[in-house]
C-alpha cells in the first residue's frame, strides 16, 4: 500500500524556510565562536544528517565532519533507555580528536542518554573541547545534567518527525518538521 507521509503529520512545528533561516543563524554563531579553532564537527547518525548537511554550509570558518552511530530508540517512539554505539570510535573521528575542538551535532535532545554516553567516549580521547549543538531540545525534566550549547528551536514534549528525524526509519526526507499523528504508533 501506498504511504503518504504528510497526511501522518498532526501538525507541522517548523517549516523549511524557518528551519533553513534558524540554522544560518546557528552556524553564524558556532563560526564567530570557532574562529581559528578549526572545529570538528561530529553527527550522531542517522537522525543528524539533514541539520548537519545544512549546519556545515552555514558554518564559514575552516572546518571538518565526522560521523558517529549512536541509537536508543530502535523501532519504538520512546527511548530504551540504552544506547548502542557502532564502530570503532578512534576510527570514525581519523584517530585525530586529541587536542581538537568538537562539535557533537545531534538532531534531538531528549533525555539526554545518547549525548551524555558519546561524550563521555569522546572526553576519553583527550580533545580540546567538547560542545553540544542540538537541532532540537525536548522540554523535559532530565536526570541527566546535560545541555545544548547550541540549539535551533525548543519542543514540546511531542514525537516530532522529518527533516533527518524518523519513526522507524521513515519520515526522515520531509523537508519540514512536524508531529507525528498519536494513531500511527500508538499501536507500539
Ligand atoms: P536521548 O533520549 O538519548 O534521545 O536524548 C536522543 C535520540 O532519541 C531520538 N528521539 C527522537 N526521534 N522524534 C524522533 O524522530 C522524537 O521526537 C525523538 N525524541 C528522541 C533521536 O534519535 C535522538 O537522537
Ligand atoms: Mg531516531
Amino acid at each position: 500500500m501506498e504511504k503518504n507521509m504528510n497526511k501522518d503529520i498532526e501538525r507541522i512545528l517548523f517549516s523549511e524556510e524557518q528551519l533553513k533561516s534558524r540554522v544560518k543563524e546557528v552556524g553564524a554563531e558556532i563560526s564567530r565562536d570557532y574562529k581559528d579553532k578549526n572545529p570538528l564537527l561530529v553527527g550522531i547518525l542517522k537522525g543528524s544528517v539533514v541539520f548537519m548537511a545544512d549546519l556545515m554550509r552555514a558554518v564559514d570558518i575552516p572546518c571538518q565532519i565526522a560521523f558517529l552511530s549512536a541509537r536508543s530508540y530502535g523501532l519504538k517512539a520512546s527511548s530504551s533507555g540504552k544506547i548502542d554505539m557502532d564502530g570503532d570510535i578512534e576510527y570514525a573521528l581519523g584517530a585525530h580528536a586529541q587536542g581538537r575542538h568538537i562539535i557533537l551535532v545531534e538532531d534531538i535532545l531528549d533525555t539526554a542518554l545518547t549525548l551524555y554516553t558519546v561524550s563521555g567516549r569522546i572526553r576519553e580521547l583527550n580533545p580540546a573541547s567538547v560542545k553540544i549543538c542540538a537541532l532540537l531540545d525536548k522540554q523535559v525534566s532530565r536526570s541527566i545534567d546535560l545541555h545544548a550549547d547550541y540549539k535551533c528551536f525548543d519542543v514540546e514534549n511531542e514525537f516530532v518527525v522529518g527533516y533527518g528525524l524518523d519513526y522507524a526509519q521513515d519520515y526522515r526526507n520531509l523537508p519540514y518538521i512536524g508531529v507525528l499523528k498519536r494513531e500511527v504508533y500508538s499501536a507500539d
